[in-house]
């Protein structure tokens, strides 16, 4: 497996070389409240985001290595000192990396959708991951979601409708501040239809994170391994 590379303040290094559990406030110091981008692609956004809003902090994550490389160089450029990219998978860094319940946003924007079945447990969003995306948010804070994959879209909008930690809102028009990313402006402009919604973490939810869909699906993979009645196990 390649290794995963970690960029903040004009530095470059490979995550086994930082302390763990990974420290974020020390990857980029200060006050400010986090932001999260997964898969930024060339970084449109999360760029211009974050040299929009100096106080905040920002982190992005995104698997190819060409567009980590793009971002970075942007980020250099404009000498950012409130973003840490990595490059890296995703789902392995929120499961294993980034610990829960510190971001104020996550952005997702028109993530891979993995159409095929038996790809589909890669998806950000499916019952046995949607708690990674939605556990790096603190209470109170807000998962913005674009697809123009209508099918993957209605079924994430399900899927956070049913969730019991978020309040969810369909969003019915471009985002105020117009289209985010280089998908988004594509396709705005070629007039495709998009699936946009924020979900929003309740404050009843502090700990306690876990999709019904997900939590049947790990009873069914435990009840798997459960020795046979009368089995002592040896
Ligand atoms: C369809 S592109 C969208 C890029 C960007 N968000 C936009 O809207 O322009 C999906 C992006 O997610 C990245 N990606 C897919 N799976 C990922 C994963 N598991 N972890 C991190 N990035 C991922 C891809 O490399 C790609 O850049």
């Amino acid at each position: 497996m390649r290794p995963t590379i970690v960029w903040a303040g004009g530095a470059e290094r490979d995550l086994r070389e930082l302390p763990a559990p990974l420290r974020r406030d020390e990857l980029v110091k200060g006050v400010g409240h986090w932001e999260v981008e997964l898969g930024f692609g060339k970084g449109r956004y999360l760029v211009r985001r974050a040299g929009e809003h100096r106080q905040l902090r920002f982190l992005g994550v995104e698997v190819a290595s060409q567009y980590y490389r793009l971002a970075r160089d942007r980020a250099s450029e404009k000498g950012l000192t409130n973003l840490a990219l990595i490059r890296g998978e995703a789902i392995y860094l929120m499961a294993a990396v980034l610990g829960a319940g510190w971001a104020e946003a996550v952005h997702v924007y028109f993530p891979d959708p993995w159409p095929k079945g038996r790809h589909q447990k890669r998806r950000l969003f499916d019952p046995l991951t949607v708690d990674l995306p939605l556990g790096l948010l603190r209470p109170g804070g807000s998962l913005y979601f674009a697809s123009d994959f209508l099918d993957y879209g209605a079924a994430v909008r399900e899927l956070l409708a049913a969730h019991p930690a978020v309040d969810l809102e369909i969003v019915d028009q471009l985002w105020p501040d117009g289209a985010r990313t280089n998908y988004e402006a594509k396709f705005v402009t070629e007039g495709r239809p998009i699936i946009r919604l924020i979900a929003r973490r309740r404050l009843t939810h502090e700990v306690a994170l876990l999709h019904p869909a997900g939590r049947a699906g790990i009873i069914a993979a435990a009840k798997e391994v459960e020795p046979e009645p009368g089995s002592d196990g040896a």
